[in-house]
Formats: structure tokens, sequence, C-alpha cells
């Protein structure tokens, strides 16, 4: 199926690893050029090279997206290099965990400071570009703002902040042109699961398969996501194909989230 993104320029945060990497492989697989944001610009650099080997234009911005300047350079810097730009993907976070009575003040104001104000800046710098295209703006949130978590409870508000704003852009972007849709995954794949899932291979001597089904067990899920099915819903939401498709707060995340 072709989703009609040739040709079409994409900013995509978070993009050194993870999700973020694989949703910037995924976009430029589709034939877009893409503006990479993270601190690293070493690891930057090789996706930028893996991008430039599929016969794409990557540039990389190295930046630190709770600077409240940031994201509206990266969108002047993006404009300026590639011309143009239809997508944003707002997947920078971090977000720390642990027990509400221990966290302070500056964990709060940190969780908050890039994944939701980083996404706020980035989308509204980006918007009069995107509005002139008739582009969109792709958030990855999560599923622990659907459900309460006692030791996530910076990344579950973050979370759902992120899905309210959703629907309030959305509401704007019916009159100005452009979509925002969210997806909320649930435990993903990544290096920092892998390293997890060793901690609990040493904690608990057992082997990394039962440890996988345990944790696998306690979440109710057959399996955890994978960060190329992430990103290939990120290109499918980007696409025009699904034009009709916005305001939506989408659970990618194996069945685990049991409430509407
Ligand atoms: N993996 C999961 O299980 C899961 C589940 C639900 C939701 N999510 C969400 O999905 C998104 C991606 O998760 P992930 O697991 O792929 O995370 P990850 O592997 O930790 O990658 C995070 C990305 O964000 C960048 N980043 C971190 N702090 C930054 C800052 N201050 N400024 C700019 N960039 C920054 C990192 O690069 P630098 O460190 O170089 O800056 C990296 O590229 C996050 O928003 C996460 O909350 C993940």
């Amino acid at each position: 199926m072709d989703l009609g993104l040739a040709g079409k320029v994409a900013i995509v945060t978070g993009a050194s690893r993870g999700i973020g990497r694989a949703i910037a492989l995924r976009l430029a697989a589709e034939g877009m050029d893409v503006a990479l944001v993270a601190r690293s610009g070493t690891l930057l650099d090789e996706v930028r090279r893996e991008i430039d080997a599929l016969g794409r234009e990557a540039v990389a911005f190295p930046a630190d997206l709770r600077d409240p300047e940031a994201p509206a350079r990266v969108v002047a810097a993006t404009s300026g290099a590639l011309g143009r730009l239809d997508l944003v993907v707002n997947n920078a976070g971090a977000t720390k965990r642990g027990d509400f009575l221990a966290l302070t003040d500056e964990d709060w104001a940190d969780g908050f400071a890039l994944k939701f104000f980083g996404a706020v800046r980035m989308t509204r710098a980006a918007w009069p570009l995107l509005q002139a295209v008739g582009g969109a703006v792709v958030i990855i949130a999560g599923n622990g703002g659907r459900t309460g978590d006692r030791e996530f409870a910076i990344g579950g508000t973050v979370n759902a902040a992120l899905g309210l704003l959703t629907k309030a852009l959305a509401d704007r972007g019916i009159a100005d042109g452009v979509r925002v849709n969210t997806i909320n995954p649930g435990i993903v794949e990544t290096d920092r699961f892998q390293a997890r899932l060793k901690r609990l291979v040493d904690e608990t001597g057992v082997g990394e398969a039962e440890a996988y089904d345990r944790m696998r067990a306690a979440h109710r899920v057959a399996r955890f996501g994978r960060p190329e099915e992430v990103a290939d819903l990120v290109a499918v939401m980007a696409s025009g194909r699904v034009g009709y498709l916005q305001g939506a707060v989408v659970d990618l995340d194996g069945g685990e989230t049991r409430t509407l």
C-alpha cells in the first residue's frame, strides 16, 4: 500500500535510539526526508548515515528539548535545510519512576519539561508550516496515561495530559487542516527493556526466557511490542490514506489496557 509519504519531510524527536530511531528509519523507507533530534549527536549521526543509505536525506539536530528555545530552533533549521515540514513526531520522553513520596518537585518538573512542554513547544512552532501543507502531528505517549500505577505517577500523568492535548489540538486542526493523533504504547522491547530484563535475571537467578514470561504474565499480555510496530503505526497515521483519523488516542499495547 502506497502511503503517499514520499518526498515529504518529518521531524522525529528522540530519534537517536529505541522507538524514535525505528520511526525515523521507517519514515525514510517510505521516502520521507527526516530531521533527527536528541541530545547525543554521535548516535544521531549513526541514524543519519542509515537514512543516507536508504537514499533519503536526514539532518541531525542535537538539542536538549527541555530548553524552551530548542523546539523553535529545530523547526526553523528543518525548514531551512529540507524546505518544508509535513509531519512532527513528538516521541522524546523520559520520566522518573518511583514512590510518590520520594519524587521531588524537580523530578516532576523534569518529566513535564521534556515530554509534555517539549511536545507543546515543538507543535506550536511547527503548526504554521504544517497548516501550509495539510500536515500531521503524531505523539508517542504511553498506556500509563490510561491506568494509574503507584510507581509511575509522573509518566502516567504526563501521558494523560498528552491525550487531552491531542483532543484540543485536533479540535483546532479540524479548522486548520492539521491532523493530530497519539499512540499509547505498552511495554516495547527497546535497549531499556533489555536492561530491565537483565536486572530481573540477575535478581532472581531465573533464565531470560523465564524472566520474560514472568513480566509478560504480570502485564497480562501475550508478548511485548517491538519498536518497528510503533513505527509502522506512525507511518499509517501520518498517511493521507487515513485522513479521517483525527484526535485519536490509540493503545498499541497487546491488549493490556482493558478499560474504554
Ligand atoms: N519503551 C517503552 O516500553 C515505552 C512504553 C510506552 C511509552 N514509551 C514512550 O516512547 C517514547 C520513546 O521511548 P523509548 O523507550 O524509545 O526511549 P529511549 O530508548 O530512552 O529513547 C529516548 C529518546 O529520547 C531522547 N531524549 C531523552 N532526553 C532528551 C532530551 N532532554 N532532549 C532531547 N532528546 C532527549 C534520547 O536521546 P538522548 O538521550 O541522546 O537525548 C532518545 O533518543 C518515550 O516518550 C517513552 O515514554 C516507551
